[in-house]
């Protein structure tokens, strides 16, 4: 029943009030989080519920498969605002396995206009996998694949112009990628962070 969301957040109100009474008094006059979180909207990765980050901590952009395309305003705009007005040190690509939209990617099966969304795993699949072809792909090439897919978006992510600004300007911010296993509820850090705002310049850094 949609009511009961209503009636659940009155609860969960209540709740945070009664642990600490001004808790959306001094909610509501901060917002200064560190972390980005660029996620799949799949509704079993919310990004605050498994990095145990309460509300303000995070901000948080969500698309099919979390994927960087250049010409996605809403994205862009997300990441620009965290960075330059928010300052957040970090930026999370955080993909998970069995992502639905992983495998519709090269699945055979038409999935209509995610067939252009999802574009650049089929990218990935074909410059990191050639020896699969479309419709062999099991589990464990998906898995593969989900890690892939994430190390080029934080590549991708690290390419567009707010971030490689922010870098030139000497901004210390650093691009991680991440995967979520929704069988243990375990993030992994791939460790292909990018942080070339350091004033050491150290180009890579896990
Ligand atoms: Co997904």
């Amino acid at each position: 029943m949609i009511d009961d969301l209503l009636i659940r957040n009155k609860l969960w109100s209540q709740e945070k009030t009664a642990k600490q009474a001004d808790y959306f008094e001094r909610l509501s006059n901060l917002q200064r989080p560190e972390y980005l979180w660029i996620g799949c909207s799949d509704s079993r990765v919310p990004a605050n519920v498994i990095t145990g980050l309460e509300p303000g901590e995070v901000f948080v952009h969500r698309n099919v498969a979390n994927l960087i395309h250049s010409t996605d305003l809403n994205m862009l705009s997300v990441v620009e605002f965290a960075v330059n007005q928010l300052n957040v040190k970090h930026i999370i690509v955080c993909g998970h396995y069995g992502c639905g939209g992983i495998g519709a990617a090269v699945s055979e099966q038409d999935f209509g206009l995610l067939e252009h969304w999802l574009q650049p795993v089929r990218d990935v699949a074909r410059i990191s996998f050639p020896h699969v072809h479309r419709g062999g792909w099991n589990d464990e090439a998906l898995d593969r694949l989900c890690e892939a897919s994430i190390v080029s978006q934080v590549q991708r992510l690290a390419n567009t112009p707010t971030l490689q600004t922010a870098w030139a300007a000497g901004k210390d911010v650093s691009i991680h990628g991440w995967v979520y296993g929704l069988k243990d509820g375990i993030l992994t850090d791939l460790e292909c962070t990018i942080n070339l705002g350091k004033t050491d310049r150290e180009p890579v850094s896990a």
